[in-house]
């Protein structure tokens, strides 16, 4: 049972194995991003549910550009049909979404869906579903230290400004720019894969890490649960002793 007093408050997944799960079925790699998309409904519904404030996905990372057009094209297709179809579902409860990478080059389709979200649910105040969307973090970092550089050259900081962690942290997209989400308490990786694939370097300086062997696709709220249940029986310490 998990302990509802204590349910983490950010926690981020990376959703592994599509494309496995596709191949055991003998089905185009599409299918198994589809399966992955239900999958994920049901978790974002878990998520709202048991009270956690923030659910980060990696959805599409700035890697995943090598994949074929094919597969490129059909996970772009999929998130237009998602927001289609779930859009309202997601506003009625009360979700916000957001959007972390560079989405300006995304296909055009999927680029409306997404404004389209983000205004929608712009002033919703449950469960924020971050969705890493040509997302990668060494680029975020990057990314941040040129902002802070610009800002410095354009007077928006003092030409003296000290970077310190919390500055750096606030150039991130976790940072100003999506409401400062938390760090993640937890991140979930599927498929058997027990690696961060460039996701959420920074954040996850303390987080904890739950792996599974299921595929994302066959990932249910109970295996969720279990995991958040996994994370409630470890002990953090944040570099202290207890
Ligand atoms: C990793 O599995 C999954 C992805 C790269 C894409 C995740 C996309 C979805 C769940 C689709 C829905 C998303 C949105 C936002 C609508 P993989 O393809 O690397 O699997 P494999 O390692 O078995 O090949």
């Amino acid at each position: 049972m998990i302990d509802m007093d204590r349910i983490p408050e950010s926690i981020a997944v990376i959703m592994d194995g599509n494309g496995r799960w596709a191949k055991k079925r003998f089905l185009p790699r599409v299918a198994g991003h589809n399966a992955g998309m239900l999958a994920m409904k049901e978790i974002i519904k878990t998520a709202s549910t048991i009270g956690v404030k923030h659910l980060t996905v990696y959805a599409f990372s700035t890697e995943n550009w090598k994949r074929t057009e094919e597969e490129v094209s059909g996970i772009f297709k999929l998130l237009v049909k998602y927001v289609d179809s779930e859009l309202d579902e997601l506003h009625k409860n009360n979700v916000r979404v957001r959007i972390l990478g560079d989405y300006s080059i995304i296909p055009k389709a999927a680029k409306n869906s997404i404004e389209k979200s983000l205004a929608t649910t712009a002033e919703n105040t449950g469960l924020q579903f971050n969705i890493a969307l040509n997302y990668g973090s060494r680029a975020e970092i990057v990314r941040a230290v040129n902002r802070i550089n610009e800002d410095i050259r354009g007077g928006k900081l003092e030409a003296d400004t000290e970077v310190t962690e919390e500055l750096l942290s606030r150039y991130l997209y976790t940072g100003d720019e999506n409401g400062n989400i938390p760090d993640p308490d937890l991140i979930i990786r599927t498929s058997g894969e027990e690696r961060l694939s460039n996701f959420l370097l920074w954040q996850s300086a303390y987080s904890e890490f739950a792996f599974t062997d299921v595929l994302w696709p066959d990932f249910t709220p109970e295996e969720f649960k279990r995991l958040i249940e996994v994370y409630q029986n470890r002990d953090r310490r944040f570099g202290g002793r207890k």
